[in-house]
């Protein structure tokens, strides 16, 4: 343990990644199960629900809300419905820990309900900004109020929503699920646009609970409802956990790794396409479907990585997996140049600054640009001292780092992979040949 309770886990170079490895659920798909159940008709069975902070935050603010929340002992979770408007005011505010999902997405839903709600989180979620989803919803006659207008705690009061037709400044799916949320309480169909391409999960399940949506190019269109309705749902395997394992099997020699049931949406498979054009082993087999999102189970082998450059276009389809480029452009030969993806500095923490830091600090060639970074590549990494800084994602990221190293990583903070992938340092273990690893 290093200082003030938190945890540093060190990972040794590993000789070779080799097995099967069943992923978590999707963090998104299961956030957006969780809310848009509590707002159906009925109760919803979740089959496959995340199990982890963020996803318990969820949960937690719409039991807030008197919805019922029960896991059966099949593992199945089962939100009772409150119909579209049977949310009520809950006795304290809501505390959405560090998920931005939550405190981005519920106002759409609570814009809809009668009554007062507070939304407030970590330190994290104080600093990011909130006037991205304010703006918008009060253009849609929603009374939200923010501290400085900008950020949390957001104070919701429900009521009449007016449609609008909203182009995005920025790309961001979370905010485009806001306005569609709270575009199923409008007085006429409410259209959002967005800049590029972001996750399209809330359609998707909107879809599902038959909501009428229309999509056009990266226009969206929701039409008010009466009434939600939806029995089951199946959440994938997350491809922002498989992306760790997809890039550490790439750059660990001997590796061979397979992830059954990954969800492939894609648009949320950006990195994937950006590693396959690096040169990286990776095919899927037994393509389907879950609950109307694609799926497919993936193997990933050890490859000789090429550099490459990425723009603003695949961001939205990759934002969450971009940092996962400064490792692999370590490995890769030539120049790895990420552009256009200022967004990564209002994430879980600037994950441009300390993305560049860790990796400067483990001994690659990166430097820092506005709105991405450059990496020199073709040397592989040292190893040295990775600090999560409060981010899940950072601390996965150091772990792989420390298996492709030549001398091993230690992770300050890893603890918060609880997150959105509890358990991840058990589950690289179960990976690694006996003698290698932690
Ligand atoms: C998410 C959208 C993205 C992503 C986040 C999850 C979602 O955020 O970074 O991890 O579930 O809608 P933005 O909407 O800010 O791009």
């Amino acid at each position: 343990m290093a200082g003030s309770g938190r945890t540093t886990v060190r990972f040794a170079p590993a000789g070779g990644l080799k097995g099967s490895l069943r992923l978590p659920a999707d963090k998104s798909i299961s956030h957006r199960a969780a809310i848009i159940a509590s707002v159906c008709d009925g109760p919803v069975r979740i089959v496959n629900f995340l199990d982890a902070a963020d996803t318990r935050a969820t949960l937690a603010a719409v039991q807030a809300c008197g919805v019922s929340v029960d896991k059966g002992t099949d593992g199945v979770l089962r939100v009772g419905g409150a119909g579209l408007r049977g949310l009520k005011q809950p006795e304290a505010p809501i505390d959405v820990g560090n998920s931005g999902t939550t405190i981005r997405l519920l106002p759409g839903v609570l814009a809809g309900q009668r009554g007062r709600f507070i939304l407030d989180g970590d330190e994290s979620i104080r600093r990011r900004p909130m006037d991205r989803v304010v703006e918008p919803l009060r253009r849609m006659g929603v009374d939200v109020e923010a501290r400085g207008d900008r950020y949390a705690p957001l104070t919701v009061s429900g009521g009449d929503v007016r449609h609008i037709d909203y182009h995005m400044p920025v790309a961001s799916a979370q905010v485009k699920s806001a306005i569609l949320l709270a575009g199923l309480y409008a007085d006429g169909p409410t259209s959002v646009s967005e800049p590029v391409q972001c996750r399209d999960h809330t359609e998707i399940m909107l879809a599902n609970a038959g909501a009428r949506i229309e999509r056009e190019g990266l226009r969206t269109v929701v039409h008010p409802v009466e009434a939600l309705h939806l029995e089951q749902l199946e959440v994938a395997a997350d491809f922002s956990s498989a992306a760790f394992l997809l890039v550490a099997a790439s750059i660990v020699p001997g590796s061979e790794v397979k992830l059954p049931g990954v969800g492939l949406n894609p648009t949320r498979t950006g990195l994937l396409d950006i590693l396959l054009e690096m040169g990286a082993h990776i095919t899927r087999e037994n393509e389907r479907f879950l609950s109307g999102e694609p799926v497919a189970d993936l193997t990933v082998r050890t490859a000789e990585l090429r550099g490459v450059s990425v723009n603003g276009s695949i961001s939205g389809r990759a934002i969450d997996e971009l940092p996962l480029l400064a490792l692999a452009g370590a490995f890769a030969e030539g120049r790895t140049e990420v552009s256009g993806a200022g967004e990564l500095r209002v994430k879980e923490s600037d994950r441009i600054a300390g993305l560049v830091a860790n990796m400067k600090a483990v001994g690659a060639d990166i430097e820092a640009r506005r709105d991405g970074f450059v990496v020199r590549g073709g040397t592989g990494i040292d190893g040295g001292e990775f600090a999560a800084a409060g981010d899940h994602r950072m601390a996965m990221l150091g772990a792989i780092a420390g298996l492709a190293s030549r001398s091993g990583v230690s992770v300050s903070g890893f603890e918060s992979v609880s997150v959105s992938f509890p358990g991840f340092d058990g589950a690289v273990s179960s990976l690694l040949e006996r003698g290698a690893g932690k």
